[in-house]
This record gives structure tokens, C-alpha cells and sequence, in this order.
């Protein structure tokens, strides 16, 4: 077994096993959040990635991509439904955001969650070298920290988690609270995307695990776990050049043309997921279409939701409602060749969605709930001629940064139409201010940077953050 000096531990590889057909092997990249950010840093990094290929059995060799290692971890059919479906998607992702939806308590899933948990822990003891450093990523393995540690005392272990940390009094009702702390303080340095995230589990440490500490250390067994905010980035100069190039350019010029040259574009970019607020979003529009505030031969909607999670139920009935709406909305407003809202519920390479940025007029991210958003920022960094409105959630972790979009509390669906229509009518030099602000903060604050900041965070030395590529390098690969 090769080892690294740098492990990574995400539920995903950052590649897709889509296979399947003929028996032949097809990899597609993964979307979400997660898998963007690391594959810009990892992707030149002398480093192993332990993941699940998205397959169900046993898992297939990969091969290395450039100096990176991809360590796959089988999953069967029942743990893909009690670890993946169940514990991680259906009891701690609603949990994690505010319980938008009820979350589920299945005593069941909670055996295999344990068990799959473990058998990362032991990928990534088996792939690090001696006294490597392994970080660990997300809400799908906060018991691998401490398991990790078990195993293997030697190692440097960080964890970070991508969504938000609820409030005290909703992780209060897991069943399994206490074990999921732990878990998670296994850690060396546990990294969240907003500074209340540490606040909460300091209290909740101190309540559950009788622990001593403030919101940047705890110390818990006599050792101390260290904790703080990173908000999580994207990789600036990839976007900004991709939204650069000529073919780009052309095609966002044609997406234009089709879809009206003089209407203005109102998009939104989403993984299809009830914590998107695409329903509250849709509704605004309506009604603003309704009211003649904003009218089909001046204004077109192009909503992307790409599939996600389909196969747990909330996900499936979120679909059919959405479609249902949209549906209702071009039989109410569209004309003959030209529909209220274009509906596109399909995965899209890079460049296509960065024409799709060039394209729009306004962008809308209205998550009730999210620990960061990525697409947010790529829209900012695809506007390099400061250009173009972001209408972005109050509850996005992004607000806290982007504070020049226009802010909106999505759950008020007057505010919300408002907004739109204060986007849709502003001053194109409000609008080149404010966009050339949020880039500006983005440029400091890119992927390099929190990858740089967490590690150099994790090991004091500054030694791990000097193994990964720096931006000039990752701008200098083909896209
Ligand atoms: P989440 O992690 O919840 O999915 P983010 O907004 O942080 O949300 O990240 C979503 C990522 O997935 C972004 O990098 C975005 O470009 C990508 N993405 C979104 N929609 C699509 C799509 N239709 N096809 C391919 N990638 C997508
Ligand atoms: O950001 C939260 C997250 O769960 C990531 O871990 C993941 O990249 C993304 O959402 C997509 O979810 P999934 O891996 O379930 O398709």
C-alpha cells in the first residue's frame, strides 16, 4: 500500500463512478460544493483522496490523477441506504440546516453509519504514512476523527465541516449526540465555516462532554482540540479565466440570443435540495409575474437544479413539486417559443456554467439554509467586468462575505420580490461597485487561501500548506 504525507477523507471522490455501461467505466466530475473546492487544490498535490466512487459493490482500482492518489471505499447496497440515504442525508443534513425539514431519527441507520465510518478510518490509517496528517471532511464522517486517532495516535488529524453546525437546541435531539461530538473532537483542529459553529459546540461540549474551553479551544481527555472558522472558497483565477475564454464568450453570447437579446436573464444555479429555497424562489417570481411587475417579453428565468439525492424520499417529492410549479407558471405566463422560466434539471461542465454566468443579468441564491455556497462566488468571479446583480440569502455562510450582494431573508416572499425588482432596476455603476467589491474580496479569499489558512492552522509549521500548488500553477493547467 503507497502511502502520503497528506491524506484526504471526503465521502465523494472527487470523480463520479458513472459506469455501468457494457461493464465499461465512465468518470464524470462530482458536482457539489465539497468536490469543487478540493479537486482545485488536490489536483496537483502529492497527496491520497480516500472516497466512495458514487458505485454500489466492490470498489474499482482508480488510477492517479497527476501526483494525486485516489483511494476508493466500497459501499453495498444497505450501507449506501442506512449511512449515505439515511443517518447523513435524512437525520443530520435537515438537522445541520435548521431542520427545514423533519429530520429522521431511524435507530437503524445509526449501526451502519458507525460501521462505514470506521472502514474510512481504516482507508486512511492504511494510506498514511508515519506521522502524516489526515484531514477529514464533512457531516457523513464526523466519527472518523476520533476512530482515526484509535488506530493511529500518530497522526495529525483535522476535520472540517462544509454545512452549518446547528444550534445547541436542535443537536440536542440526536439520539446520538454525545458519540457525534466526540467523534468529531477527535480532532487535532475541527475547522467550520462560520465563528458561531464553534460557539455552539463549545456549549455543547461543556454540557454533554463536561468539558472546559471557549469557542477556539476545548480541552476534552486531557487534550486540547482547537476550533475556528474557515470559510471555504473557490478557485478565482480557474473561473475567471474560463469565463475569459473566446468559446465561452461565444456561447454566452448565443445562450443570450435564445433567450431574447433584449430580456433581461434571471438565473439560479442549484444542486436540487429542499435547503435551496428554489420553492420560495419560484413562488416570488410567480407572483411577480402575476402582478405585471415584471413581464414575460422583458424578463426570462433559466432555473438549473441538477439531480441530487434522488433517491431519498424528500428529495423525490421536491422534484415533482418543483416541476409541478414550473409547469403551472409557463401555462400561466409563457407565450408561444417564449416560457416564463427555463427549467434545466441536468449536470453541466465547467465552462458551460460559466457562460451561463457571463449570461445572467441577475443571479439568485436564496438558500434558507447553507454553510457556505459556492455558486455565489463563481458568480462573482465570472463577472470580471463588474457587471450583473448576486441576490443572495441572509443564510447563505457566502452573506458574511458578500456583503455587497443584494441581501434577502428568503423565507419573506415580499421581500424577496422586492429585492428581485431592486436587482432587475438598479444603477448599472451601484451595480459595478458592488460587484467589483464582492470580487475583490474573493480574489483574497480563494480556495488557495483556505486550503493555505486551515493547514498552516493544523500543523503550525506551514509545511502542508507549502505542498499544495499555488495559484499561478493552478491557473497555468488547462481548464
Ligand atoms: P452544495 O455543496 O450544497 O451543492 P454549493 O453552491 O456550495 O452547494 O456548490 C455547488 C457546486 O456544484 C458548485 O461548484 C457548482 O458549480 C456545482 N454545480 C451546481 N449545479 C451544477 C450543475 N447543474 N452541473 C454541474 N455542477 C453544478
Ligand atoms: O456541501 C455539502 C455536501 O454534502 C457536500 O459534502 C457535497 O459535495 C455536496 O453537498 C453534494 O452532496 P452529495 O455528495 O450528497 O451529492
Amino acid at each position: 500500500m503507497r502511502q502520503s504525507s497528506l491524506v484526504v477523507v471526503a465521502n465523494r471522490l472527487p470523480l463520479d463512478d458513472n459506469a455501468a455501461r457494457d461493464g465499461a467505466c465512465e468518470w464524470r466530475r462530482s458536482p457539489g460544493g465539497l468536490a469543487s473546492a478540493l479537486r482545485s487544490i488536490l489536483e496537483q498535490t502529492p497527496a491520497t483522496w480516500v472516497g466512495w466512487g458514487g458505485g454500489i459493490g466492490p470498489a474499482r482500482q482508480l488510477p492517479d490523477v497527476g501526483p494525486l492518489r485516489l483511494r476508493p471505499v466500497a459501499l453495498t447496497a444497505d450501507e449506501l441506504q442506512g449511512y449515505y440515504e439515511g443517518f447523513a442525508n435524512s437525520t443530520l443534513w435537515p438537522l445541520y440546516h435548521d431542520a427545514v425539514e423533519p429530520p429522521v431519527f431511524d435507530r437503524g441507520w445509526w449501526e451502519t453509519y458507525r460501521a462505514v465510518n470506521r472502514r474510512f478510518a481504516e482507508a486512511a490509517a492504511e494510506s498514511a504514512e508515519p506521522g502524516a496528517a489526515v484531514w477529514v471532511q464533512d457531516y457523513h464522517l464526523q466519527l472518523v476523527p476520533q476512530l482515526l486517532r484509535e488506530l493511529r495516535p500518530d497522526l495529525l488529524i483535522g476535520f472540517f465541516l462544509h454545512v452549518p453546525f446547528p444550534p445547541p437546541e436542535l443537536f440536542m435531539q440526536l439520539p446520538r449526540r454525545t458519540e457525534l461530538l466526540r467523534g468529531m473532537l477527535g480532532a487535532d483542529l475541527v475547522g467550520f465555516q462560520r465563528p458561531q459553529a464553534a460557539h455552539n459546540v463549545a456549549q455543547l461540549a461543556a454540557k454533554l462532554l463536561g468539558t472546559q474551553g471557549a469557542d477556539d479551544a476545548i480541552l476534552l481527555d486531557g487534550r486540547v482540540v482547537r476550533t475556528g472558522a474557515f470559510p471555504v472558497s473557490i478557485d478565482v483565477p480557474e473561473m475567471t479565466a474560463l469565463a475569459a475564454q473566446p468559446s465561452v464568450r461565444s456561447h454566452a453570447h448565443q445562450l443570450r440570443q435564445d433567450l431574447g437579446p433584449h430580456k433581461r436573464v434571471v438565473l439560479s444555479v442549484d444542486r436540487l435540495d429542499y435547503t435551496k429555497g428554489i420553492e420560495h424562489r419560484l413562488t416570488a417570481y410567480s407572483e411577480l409575474l402575476r402582478d405585471g411587475r415584471i413581464k414575460v417579453r422583458d424578463v426570462v428565468m433559466v432555473q438549473v437544479a441538477v439531480p441530487s439525492r434522488e433517491r431519498v424520499e424528500n428529495y423525490r417529492g421536491l422534484r415533482d413539486r418543483i416541476e409541478r410549479e414550473v409547469g403551472r407558471i409557463n401555462g400561466e405566463y409563457g407565450r408561444v417559443g417564449e416560457p416564463a422560466i427555463h427549467y434545466l434539471n441536468q449536470p453541466f461542465d465547467r465552462a458551460d456554467l460559466a457562460a451561463l454566468y457571463q449570461t445572467a443579468d441577475v443571479m439568485v441564491v436564496t438558500p434558507l439554509r447553507d454553510g457556505m455556497n459556492l455558486v455565489a462566488k463563481e458568480y462573482v468571479a465570472a463577472r470580471a467586468e463588474d457587471t450583473g446583480a448576486l441576490v443572495l440569502s441572509e443564510f447563505a455562510g457566502a452573506a458574511a462575505e458578500l456583503e455587497d450582494a443584494f441581501q434577502v431573508n428568503p423565507h419573506d416572499v415580499d421581500g424577496l420580490k422586492e429585492t428581485l425588482l431592486r436587482a432587475l432596476d438598479a444603477d448599472p455603476a451601484d451595480l459595478a461597485r458592488r460587484m467589483h467589491a464582492m470580487r475583490e474580496h474573493i480574489t483574497e479569499h480563494d480556495i488557495h487561501a483556505w486550503a493555505g489558512d486551515y493547514l498552516t492552522s493544523l500543523d503550525h509549521s506551514g509545511g502542508l500548506a507549502r505542498v499544495l500548488p499555488r495559484p499561478k500553477e493552478a491557473l497555468a493547467r488547462p481548464s
